[in-house]
């Protein structure tokens, strides 16, 4: 059966979106048969960062009302990597259970699934947490994101994931603001958030322009090294922090 990994932060615009992608396609570069879910009703991005939003058509909103099967509402990327886009409008009416009843349908063809949460504490995020039994939170290095980050977590244990098998990223880390203290330093997210660190990924200028074009960045970045780091570590690999 797939790991089933949340992607949450609270605040919105911090990457989880972004994270989602680049770990997704990471990961999938390395073998493994993932599935990307965009949870983010009527604000989905996951399609066009991928570039694949000409590719996509059907979405689970339509699996959910029976307009398609599954089968035809997920896109394939690449080989490894599929993904179910969410609807381009907001729905009040979505059954809590909408997204265990999606991946008990189709996790038996994947090795990992990442459901990318709305921004807040509310929309999907509920419906998405009950799906997975994992969940990563993505939060910038200042005090807003933490506190942020750390309120989604403890929604999401609500739904049965627990504190050992939730870990942060640290997006958009820019060391110098760390050093002078214009934002808090690694430490302090950690202590803040009360999750355990995963990885940093920093600041890159070049990250947005991939995000609405789905072009990949220099695979030398800072950036993708990250990414490559991360992904590692959600194999199981024992990786060393590096800044
Ligand atoms: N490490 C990074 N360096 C530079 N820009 C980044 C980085 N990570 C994300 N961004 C940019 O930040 C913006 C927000 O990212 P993204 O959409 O992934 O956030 P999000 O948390 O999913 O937002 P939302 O809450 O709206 O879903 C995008 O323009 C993206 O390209
Ligand atoms: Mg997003």
């Amino acid at each position: 059966m797939a790991d089933k990994i949340l992607i949450a932060s609270g605040k919105g615009g911090v990457g989880k979106s972004t994270l989602t992608v680049f770990l997704g396609r990471e990961i999938a570069s390395g073998g493994k048969r993932v599935l990307l879910i965009d949870a983010d009703m009527g604000l989905g991005a996951l399609d066009t960062m991928l570039g694949a939003a000409d590719k996509t058509m059907n979405t689970w909103f339509d699996v959910q009302c029976g307009n398609c099967d599954l089968k035809s509402a997920i896109t394939a990327v690449s080989p490894n990597l599929k993904l179910l886009p969410a609807p381009r409008f907001y729905s009040d009416d979505i059954p809590d259970d909408v997204f265990v009843k999606i991946i008990s349908e189709c996790e038996s063809d994947f090795d990992l699934i990442f459901i990318d949460a709305p921004a807040g504490v509310d929309g999907c995020l509920p419906n998405a947490a009950a799906a997975c039994d994992k969940a990563i939170f993505a939060a910038t290095a200042d005090e807003i994101s933490v506190k942020a980050a750390a309120c989604a977590s403890f929604e999401t244990e609500k739904y049965d994931i627990k504190r050992e098998d939730m870990r942060l990223i640290i997006n958009r880390f820019i060391k110098k603001a760390a050093v002078k203290s214009r934002l808090l330093n690694i430490d302090g997210v950690i202590d803040k958030s009360g999750v355990r660190l995963i990885g940093i990924a920093p600041e890159d200028k070049k990250i947005p322009y991939s995000s609405v074009t789905g072009v990949y960045p220099d695979k030398k970045s800072k950036f993708v090294k990250a990414i490559k780091r991360i992904a590692a570590r959600i194999g199981g690999e024992n990786i060393p922090l590096v800044l």
